[in-house]
């Protein structure tokens, strides 16, 4: 039996998205439809809504989200009330990235034309057009259609919006520093961006045992999460002293990793400055598509440092997302930290733009 739902709709371009009322068909072998419970406000989001990456179809935005199945396809090993994370890019599991159990650089996955893996949507408007789930999940709809490998069931115990984070910016942070980056106990870093993303990443370096951590934001809200997150040093990125600051608080010689956190390309391009000989820049913020920056390569040769690209953190979300909700269980890792306000699915595209000027902690969509 399909489903209707209210989905948040961007037909592109200046349009503003409409929360519009779908038919989400039902599953079929080898699917699962989820009933959302929350959905975290990614910049990933943003990226659409501003035109950074441009699609030439309808989208139902989100692709940060946690929910409950209500129903599977024939042969499921997964039950009506398992809880579920979404994982954005589920992986196809035949190609040489996936057999090789990097399932983050599958070169098959659907998720990159926002459907199934079969390329279909499994949404119909009213109006006989077509719409696509975002990443192939579409998190901000009240339920939504996805392939098996796109959930992973977690423990009843973790919190739906603890959940919902766990979808991105929380494996995607702790992911950079712990599969990326392999931040090893003592290491020094510098995180520069302390929006979800980043924040999730002073939570992977306090977990691997970094000394130094050290922040870096426009924000004194962002930079004073950071520091209740375990920041150790923290400084405005629009202070012209800012690179020495940081240098000086890893102890002269610059840090051993640092991650970008933001996106924007003149920020990546100065990356390389915080760093110490043997040092390593982690890519994590994600500029337009055809966004350019610049390197100097002899800097990097002589210096024997290192440019790391970290899609998902470098993450197999059936074996990441439920270590970490483990590690959270356990009381390893204070995930609740980064849970901020709650709003409902029509505050959504208002908490998406307002990551124009970021402020306050991951907001959190929440269904009932
Ligand atoms: N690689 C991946 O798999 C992956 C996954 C999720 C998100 N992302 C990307 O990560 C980035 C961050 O996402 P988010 O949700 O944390 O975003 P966010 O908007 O919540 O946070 C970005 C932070 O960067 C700060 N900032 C902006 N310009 C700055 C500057 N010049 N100097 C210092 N700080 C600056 C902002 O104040 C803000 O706190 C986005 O580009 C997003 O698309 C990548
Ligand atoms: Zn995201
Ligand atoms: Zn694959």
């Amino acid at each position: 039996m399909s489903v209707t739902a209210n989905a948040v709709l961007f037909a592109g371009g200046d349009s503003t998205p409409v929360i519009t009322e779908v038919e989400y068909r039902a599953p079929r072998a080898g699917e699962v439809l989820v009933r959302m419970t929350a959905a975290g406000v990614c910049h990933s989001d943003l990226h659409v809504l501003n035109g950074d990456w441009p699609f030439d179809h309808r989208v139902a935005l989100g692709h940060e989200g946690a929910g409950i199945v209500e129903a599977v396809g024939e042969g499921s090993d997964l039950a009506p009330g398992d809880q579920v994370v979404l994982s954005w890019y589920a992986p196809c599991g035949r190609c040489d990235a996936c057999v090789a159990g990097q399932s983050w650089l599958c070169s098959a996955s659907g998720a990159v034309t926002n459907g199934l893996p079969d390329g279909s949507t499994p949404i119909t408007v009213a109006d006989g057009e077509e719409a696509r789930p975002y990443l192939g999940v579409g998190t901000f709809s009240e339920v939504t259609v996805v392939p098996r490998s796109a959930v992973v069931k977690i423990p009843a115990a973790v919190p739906p919006a603890v959940a919902a984070l766990i979808g991105c910016s929380i494996t995607t942070g702790i992911g950079a520093v712990l599969n990326t980056a392999d931040v090893r106990a003592g290491q020094t870093a510098v995180v520069v961006g302390a929006g979800g993303v980043g924040q999730a990443i002073i939570l992977g370096l306090k977990l691997a045992g970094a000394s130094k951590i050290i922040a870096v934001d426009l924000s004194e809200d962002r930079l004073a999460i950071a520091q209740e997150l375990g920041a150790t040093d923290v400084f405005l990125g629009s202070d012209p002293d800012v690179v020495e600051q940081v240098r000086a608080a890893a102890g002269g010689s610059g840090v051993d990793f640092a991650f970008d956190a933001i996106g924007v390309p003149r920020v990546t391009s100065g990356m390389p400055d915080y760093l110490k000989p043997g040092g390593a820049v982690v890519l994590v913020g994600m500029p337009a598509r055809d966004a350019e920056a610049t390197i100097t390569p002899w800097r990097l040769i002589v210096f024997g440092q290192r440019l790391l690209g970290c899609n998902y953190g470098s993450s197999r979300p059936q074996v990441d997302f439920v270590r970490i909700a483990n590690l959270y269980l356990a009381g390893q890792l204070p995930l609740d930290l980064m849970v901020g306000e709650r709003i409902s699915q029509d505050r959504a595209v208002e908490a998406v733009q307002a990551l124009t000027n970021p402020t306050g902690k991951r907001k959190i969509v929440e269904f009932h």
